[in-house]
């Protein structure tokens, strides 16, 4: 574990980990939203390593991060416009684009599928790191498949130590959670995974070229029957994970007031009542009324010291004062 600075970062940190992934070996490095761990996206061997590292399921595509907006044509089949204009608002920055993949990229970096993912992060130190490592850096956040996406560096080391070969400590992370997901390869753009970025900010981006005021984008888990119910901004993305595990799922998305879930990010402390008025209060309806099978919880913006507290908290409440016999997951890809 190195610690750089990201005012004034230090040159031979960042050769000595593009070294690393240029071998074929894997560094956590962090990026605007949570740690990532990253490999060489063009190197298949590189890329199963990652899934070793973090005990996911190998089916479970990675997002490619690149650098520079040239870096995008070497990767896609084609750039369609609409990916122009949201990476011109949005990039750098916590916003992933799927789109159809070029040869140059590896099946085992996309999970065996046609698409890849792309993003370009705003923290300075990825952008150097992904630049001397030769453009295309692999990451899933570096967490253990189960646990919540890390947010700093000492959450990397509890569960990494001794199964990567660098981390970069570049201290906490602005956001502290994943970015959105937008799939660009239907006829609508489609969120698969809420973030950071939302929905009205996609539409700006795209309606202010189009000027048509009406560009609408769907979202995934409110194209599906909902009875799998998710709590949090972020959940929507693990149903990739749970289908490729032959689960049967779709999400309905209850999320607390962004407002408050960044507010309650940046304090310090959330007592029992505050995490029962704000978080919990999202979604207690529906699971009260729709009587859902599983309950999803995605903890990330909460800094990850109190993740696990949270969900010893939530199931508690859960099975003992709302009677819910189904599974509760927390954040876990
Ligand atoms: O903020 C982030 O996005 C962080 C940082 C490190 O960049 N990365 C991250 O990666 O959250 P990961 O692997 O934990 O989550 C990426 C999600 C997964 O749920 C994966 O299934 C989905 O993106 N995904 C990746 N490629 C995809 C594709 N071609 N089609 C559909 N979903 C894809
Ligand atoms: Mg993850």
């Amino acid at each position: 574990i190195v610690k750089v600075d990201a005012a004034k970062i230090d040159k031979t940190v960042i050769e000595k980990a593009a070294d690393i992934i240029k071998n074929g070996g894997l560094v956590a490095f962090p990026t605007e939203t949570v740690y990532g761990l990253g490999a060489n996206a063009l190197d298949a061997d590189a890329s199963k390593k990652i899934y070793e590292a973090k005990g996911r399921p190998s089916d479970n595509p990675l997002i490619i991060h690149i650098s520079n907006w040239e870096a995008l044509g070497e990767i896609v089949k084609e750039i369609p416009e609409k990916a122009e204009l949201l990476a011109q608002a949005f990039w750098p920055g916590p916003l992933t684009m799927i789109l159809p993949k070029s040869e140059e990229v590896p099946y085992q970096t996309t999970g065996g599928l046609n698409t890849v993912a792309v993003r370009m992060p705003s923290h300075p130190v990825a952008l150097e790191f992904i630049r001397e490592a030769g453009g295309y850096v692999a990451a899933p956040s570096a967490n253990l498949s189960g646990k919540p996406s890390p947010t700093k560096a000492k959450y990397v080391v509890q569960d990494m130590d001794g199964r990567i070969d660098m981390i970069i400590d570049g201290d906490g992370v602005d956001i502290g959670l994943e970015s959105t997901i937008v799939d660009l390869t239907g006829d609508k753009p489609m969120i698969l995974r809420p973030g950071y970025i939302t929905k009205e900010m996609l539409e700006i981006a795209l309606c202010a070229q189009h000027n048509n005021g009406g560009l609408d984008i769907d979202m995934w888990w409110q194209t599906n029957v909902p009875h799998l119910f998710a709590a949090g901004e972020i959940a929507a993305s693990y149903i990739i994970g749970l289908q490729s595990q032959g689960v049967m799922a779709s999400i309905k998305h209850f999320a607390a007031n962004n407002q408050e879930f960044r507010r309650m990010s940046i304090s310090a402390e959330i007592d029992e009542r505050t995490f029962r008025e704000i978080y919990l209060g999202a979604f207690e309806t529906a699971i009260k009324e729709a009587k859902p099978y599983t309950v999803m919880c995605s903890y990330n913006r909460i800094n990850g010291e109190f993740a696990s507290e949270d969900h010893r908290l939530l199931t508690e409440i859960l099975r003992d004062e709302w009677g819910f016999e189904g599974h509760v997951v927390s954040d876990c890809w």
